[in-house]
């Protein structure tokens, strides 16, 4: 399949206020894309649209949305909409990710986790598509993670959450072919952002930073994977061959090592 250009579509992207998201916005950028930056620190948000239009760049619209709100998807479609017209590629990259006992963790922590990474970009994915369907045009890349390819013990609901986009995203990708919509899972190793600042990584951040990713190096993966129509692109070459050791592997096996090598002190 040849690439496609995204020159002149209009790409909404989540979580762009730092990381994935910004590297993507960037990208998209470069690539002649108009866009929409969602997320909440919205002053982040600003500076980005400034520094694309500063560049050169259509200068993006700025959402501030919080996923975590189950309205806030609905209004994030429509806003967009209103301001750029229909909505050619949808990137669903916000997302979270906590470390350590299952236990331990506030039940608010869990919900969000759930909320982003899971119910938010499924609902923005019904949300968008029947216009792609439509319109028989139509591009969705959802950000998952190596995480999706094995259970993770002490990374419990982060792995089995990005399990869950990067299966729905592959089914997704097989039932959309018929319609001219693509769907692209996106699948990042260790990658040097904020993410691992916030939420207690400790131990994991130590051995998973070793091999990490810029976000440029992994949004530009994103976007060749997505223009080539891609189900599904694990990031660089050491993360591929994780891929494939993990699909060898019994389940059982991949949770008792990642038990051992992820165990919280004093456990
Ligand atoms: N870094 C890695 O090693 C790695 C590896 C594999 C996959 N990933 C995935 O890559 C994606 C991006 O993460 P990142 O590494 O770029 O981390 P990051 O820099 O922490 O970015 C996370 C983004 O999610 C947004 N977000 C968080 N809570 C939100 C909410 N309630 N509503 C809307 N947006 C929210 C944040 O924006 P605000 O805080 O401004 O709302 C931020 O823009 C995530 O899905 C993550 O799971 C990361």
């Amino acid at each position: 399949m040849s690439a496609t250009s995204f020159k002149g579509r209009t790409v909404l992207i989540t979580g762009a206020s730092s990381g994935i998201g910004a590297a993507l916005a960037r990208r998209f950028a470069v690539a002649g894309s108009r866009m929409a930056l969602a997320a909440r620190r919205v002053e982040r948000l600003d500076a980005l649209a400034d520094e694309l239009a500063g560049s050169g760049a259509p200068k993006p619209v700025v959402v501030e949305a919080d996923l975590f709100d189950d309205r806030v998807p609905p209004r994030l479609v429509r806003q967009v909409r209103d301001e750029l017209g229909h909505i050619d590629v949808l990137v669903n990259n916000a997302g979270v990710g906590y470390s350590g006992r299952f236990e331990d963790h506030a039940p608010e922590q869990i919900e969000h986790l759930i909320q982003l990474n899971m119910r938010a970009l499924v609902r923005l994915t019904h949300l968008v598509l029947p216009e792609m369907i439509e319109r028989r045009s139509g591009w969705i890349l959802n950000v998952a993670s190596t995480a999706a390819y094995q259970p993770i013990a002490y990374m419990t609901t982060y792995a089995a959450s990005k399990a869950f986009v990067l299966s729905f995203s592959e089914g997704l990708w097989a039932e959309m072919r018929q319609h001219g919509v693509v769907v692209t899972s996106l699948n990042p190793g260790t990658t040097r952002t904020e993410f691992f600042d916030h939420h207690g990584w400790n131990k994991a951040r130590e051995m998973f930073m070793k091999r990490a990713m810029t976000a440029e190096a992994v949004a530009e993966i994103g976007v060749r994977a997505l223009a080539r129509g891609k189900p599904s692109a694990a990031c660089g070459k050491g993360n591929r061959v994780l891929a494939a050791i993990s699909a060898l592997l019994p389940r059982s096996w991949s949770a008792r090592l990642t038990a051992k090598a992820l165990r919280p002190a004093g456990s």
